[in-house]
């Protein structure tokens, strides 16, 4: 059965993957995650800003290392606020793929460990986030979607 769901706020960037961009994702998504939460006279607790921060940090700065290593092209991500207070987000490159998703969501796998990369960055997004799913194809990309259910606080009166 399906719940009965409306997505109450929406918004779409794509942007150069290069790593300069990587505080401008963290920026963006709190940008629409305080406004959109704030519309509704609800708050997100600091932690709650800071795990969703983190994980589209961690997601965006693999599209750029990992992704773009040999190529460039741009980032895209989706952000989406639903009236259950889930918070949805994708982030998409059309860069190398990745072989074998479940191995590289391991903690501490990494095929990049000369740069100081320590293979955590997908078991920092599912510890923050309430969901991960990863979908990749070699030569053609990778998706990210990460979604959040926020508590909603009522704001301080
Ligand atoms: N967008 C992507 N495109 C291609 N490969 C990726 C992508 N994201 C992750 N990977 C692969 O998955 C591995 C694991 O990613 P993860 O973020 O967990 O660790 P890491 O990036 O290697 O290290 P850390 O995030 O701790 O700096 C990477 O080493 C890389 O091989
Ligand atoms: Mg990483």
């Amino acid at each position: 059965v399906k719940k009965d769901r409306k997505v109450l706020n929406e918004a779409r960037i794509r942007f150069k993957g290069i790593s300069a961009n990587e505080a401008f994702a963290r920026i963006c998504v709190s940008g629409f995650v305080i406004s959109a939460v704030g519309a509704l006279g609800r708050t997100l607790t600091a932690e709650e800003l800071a795990d969703i921060k983190t994980s589209v940090s961690e997601a965006v700065t693999n599209s750029v290392v990992h992704g773009y290593r040999d190529s460039k092209g741009d980032v895209s991500m989706t952000m989406r606020l639903f009236s259950d207070g889930e918070l949805y987000i994708s982030i998409t490159d059309k860069g190398c793929g990745i072989e074998d998703v479940s191995k590289a969501r391991e903690p501490l796998y990494t095929t990049d460990p000369m740069n100081d990369r320590c293979g955590m960055g997908f078991s920092i997004m599912e510890s923050f986030m309430t969901r991960l799913t990863v979908t990749s194809a070699p030569g053609k990309g990778t998706k990210v979607v990460m979604t959040k259910k926020l508590s909603l606080e009522e704001e301080d009166k």
